[in-house]
């Protein structure tokens, strides 16, 4: 271990990687798990004993879509049953009233549903699913009728930023405590359609001047989350609130990693959950302790003042950008590579957008067939 080590906040539970939607920019892997590698119910409720035994607080279900799991009902309810905060991360089209309201009875305390856009068409196009953000809308009056707390997240980018006025009144509008205006992150699929996202420095410029202006107005209703784009930025995001510090993430395949996205860094060693107690890989896992704390950073990061706050970024996007996960970050205006990351941001945003690649399970991954996706026209 290399530095004294505080229990994890919260426990991110990717359920699965299957999902009806294909949105070009998903957090998953590119190599996606396959229905057949999930781990089992059984194991799941250790997990959830051994989070809570830990200190956690809260746990996330998530995937792709976490509600294609059909004991969804009986982790969240063993998650209750030992004092964790359950949020539900869903695409939204899949839940009726009927099993909304089962999940609610059983503990479930917050929904978090993705929309794509504000307007049907667009946000249908860009998750690859016909009808979607009409069922999105539905879902987030039904979770607000049953008492449950609702955030909406809106992922960002240069084909809807103009709609960041719309998506905060459709918030507004659907009852919700809180809204996250998220730039596109680039690792995996969002890397490889990056040119397709990336928004223009001015959309960039308005979009953030109009979200200062709405924070104050909307004081007491609307909570807003807002980062910008990494390439636009001086300093790094605090990626997951510093490696191994606050956050850990179970794949469906029951790997823990340190972020949804660190399998994109090579040479790494992921524990399992079928090896390991969750508290044994916390401490002790050669991938947390990797880069955990500030002993792993080089110059500039090891002396700056920043270095307990930021914690160096993101390695995730240290790796992408420069083939390195222990280097400084290039969207910290100190790294040498930072110009050029900026460059490359402008660069890109000013050409035409190309078409999607659209993240397909079956696609070229041997993966189980589609379950749910039905494309856009
Ligand atoms: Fe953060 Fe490192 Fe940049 Fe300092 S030099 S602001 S610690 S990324
Ligand atoms: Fe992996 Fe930032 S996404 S550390």
């Amino acid at each position: 271990m290399t530095e004294s080590v505080e229990a994890p906040l919260a426990l991110l539970a990717e359920l699965t990687h299957r999902c009806p939607l294909q949105c070009p920019y998903c957090s998953n892997p590119l190599e996606l798990e396959r229905a057949s590698n999930e781990i089992d119910t059984a194991t799941w409720l250790r997990v959830l004993d051994e989070a809570a035994a830990m200190g956690m607080h809260q746990v996330h279900f998530s995937g792709g879509e976490p509600t294609v799991r059909k004991d969804l009902e009986e982790l969240v309810r063993h998650a209750d049953e030992n004092g964790l905060y359950s949020n539900l991360i869903t695409s939204g089209v899949l839940l009726d009233r009927t099993r909304l309201e089962a999940l609610a009875e059983l503990g479930l305390e917050h929904v978090q549903i993705s929309f794509q856009d504000t307007v049907a068409p667009n946000a249908d196009r860009i998750g690859g699913y016909k009808g979607g953000h009409e069922k999105k809308i539905a879902l987030a009056h039904m979770v607000r009728e049953t008492g449950l707390a609702l955030t909406v997240n809106a992922v960002v980018h240069r084909q809807n930023i103009e709609h960041v006025p719309d998506f905060l009144d459709m918030a507004v509008d659907l009852g919700a405590e809180r809204i996250e205006i998220a730039q596109v992150q680039y690792y995996g699929w969002a890397l490889k359609n990056r040119a397709a996202f990336i928004p223009t420095y001015d959309q960039l410029k308005r979009t953030t001047e109009f979200v200062t202006e709405a924070r104050e107005r909307l004081k007491g209703v609307l909570v807003i989350d807002y980062v910008v784009p990494d390439y636009y930025a001086r300093r790094p995001k605090t990626c997951m609130g510093g490696w191994g510090r606050r956050f850990l993430n179970i794949n469906p395949a029951g790997k823990v990693l340190p972020c949804h996205a660190a399998e994109s860094i090579p040479g790494l060693t992921f524990d399992s959950v079928h090896d390991h107690s969750l508290a044994w890989i916390w401490e002790n896992s050669s991938a947390f302790n990797k880069y955990r704390g500030t002993a792993w950073m080089p110059e500039p990061c090891k002396s700056c003042d920043r270095a307990e706050l930021d914690w160096g970024g993101c390695r995730c996007q240290a790796y992408a950008l420069t083939g390195n996960a222990g280097t400084v970050d290039p969207a910290c205006e100190l790294s040498p590579l930072h110009e050029e990351t900026f460059g490359l941001a402008m660069k890109e945003a000013a050409g035409p957008p190309p078409a999607f690649i659209y993240r397909r399970i079956g696609a070229d991954q041997e993966q189980d067939a589609p379950v749910f996706a039905e494309p856009a026209e």
